[in-house]
């Protein structure tokens, strides 16, 4: 099988490349990533000849057209994909957020190729702290920020070019991922540099907000049980059941790297902030019988620490960057 994976060089799609790689020798891969400041090509490294790699724009209607017609299936991972970046400035996530989307839907109706979608869940917005509900296939989209909403609209071309023109795509929202090969501008990731740099983690407002848990490896397996056994035109939710508040999992990383648990900074809050996303994945769980194996968020966590422990190579050359990013807008609070 051919397989077109966009985004390919970012957190999520280079692990579902390592992956795929690894336990499908029937698969032959080819990555278009525009290559942004969020990729690293060094993650894919080691699987160099065996994935053929093409830097480009998801945008660029004649390059995808090509290599769109060149697959048996195409995997959507391409976007920003960064909040805090969708606030300070939004215009590239209306353009490959959604321009991307468009352009990748039009070439898989000319060449009638099989499309997975990945979305996030914060498309349906947030819940209150005391709410018992949690996200459903079923709940009405209420993005917040710019980059939710421009994923909203992304999901919501998709299903019209699924009822429009008979495409054949599915669709995924998932929740917060964690693992190996994330940029040190998320939450985890930024924490644990934090650490291990000798800086304190730093925790918008008062870091009551919830977020639900899942491993990049089991959010990939979803994506793959999907793509073979999903229904066309059908949206799955993936979630491990992983909620956590952010206090929680700062207090965690410092204790799991020998800290005082309160060694942390409170510091200026996220215009907007979403408070809390919960996924309810019994659809999945039941019509395809996909389970996570990661259980055990703080195994997972710890063996996420080990990882950026054993490859400051990998972080450290952008990690300056990005806290000089933070201390424009940033400010110390309590
Ligand atoms: P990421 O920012 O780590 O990686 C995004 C990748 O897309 C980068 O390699 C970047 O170079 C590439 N890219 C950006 N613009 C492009 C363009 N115009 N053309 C081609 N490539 C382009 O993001 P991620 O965290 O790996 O997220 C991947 C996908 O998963 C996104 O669609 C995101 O919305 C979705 N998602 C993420 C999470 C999460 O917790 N990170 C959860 C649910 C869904
Ligand atoms: O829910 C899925 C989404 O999860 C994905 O669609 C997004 O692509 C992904 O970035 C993530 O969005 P969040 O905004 O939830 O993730 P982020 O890592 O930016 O922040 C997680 C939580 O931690 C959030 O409540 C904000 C807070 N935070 C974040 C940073 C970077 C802090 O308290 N301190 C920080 O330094």
């Amino acid at each position: 099988m051919r397989v077109l994976v966009t985004g390919g060089a970012g957190f999520i799609g280079a692990n579902f490349v390592l992956r795929s790689v690894d336990q499908r020798p029937d698969v032959r891969i080819t990555v278009l990533d525009k290559m942004t400041y969020a990729a690293n090509p060094d993650t894919l490294a080691s699987v160099a000849d065996r994935v053929r790699v093409i830097t480009g724009d998801v945008a660029d209607a004649d390059l995808v057209d090509g290599l769109v017609a060149d697959a048996d299936l195409v995997v959507h991972f391409a976007a920003e994909s960064h909040n805090d970046n969708s606030l300070s400035d939004p215009s590239a996530f209306v353009q490959t957020n959604l321009v991307g989307t468009y352009t990748l839907l039009e070439a898989v109706r000319r060449h009638g190729t099989r499309y997975h979608h990945i979305s996030t869940d914060e498309v349906y917005g947030d819940l209150e702290l005391d709410d018992p509900a949690r996200f459903t296939e079923s709940t009405p989209y209420n993005p917040s920020s710019p980059y939710s909403s421009t994923k909203a609209g992304s999901d919501l071309l998709v299903r019209a070019w699924v009822r429009s023109f008979g495409v054949a795509a599915t669709l995924s929202n998932c929740s917060n991922n964690y693992g190996p090969y994330q940029h040190v501008e998320k939450f985890i990731p930024r924490q644990v540099t934090n650490v291990l740099s000798g800086a304190r983690p730093k925790l918008y407002g008062a870091g009551t907000n919830v977020r639900d848990w899942i491993h990049v490896d089991d959010h990939n397996d979803a994506v793959w049980t999907i793509v073979e056994r999903g229904e066309i035109g059908q949206t799955y939710l993936i979630g491990a059941d992983g909620e956590t508040d952010n206090k929680t999992v700062v207090e965690k990383i410092l204790t799991i790297l020998g800290h005082p648990a309160d060694a942390y900074d409170h510091v200026t809050d996220r215009p907007g902030h979403d408070m809390r996303y919960a996924i309810d994945s019994t659809r999945l769980r039941t019509e395809l019988g996909w389970s996570p194996r990661y259980t055990d968020f703080d195994a997972g966590l710890r063996a996420t620490i080990e990882w950026y422990r054993d490859n400051e190579d990998w972080w450290r050359p952008v990690k300056d960057g990005v806290e000089r990013k933070y201390a424009v807008t940033e400010r110390v609070t309590g």
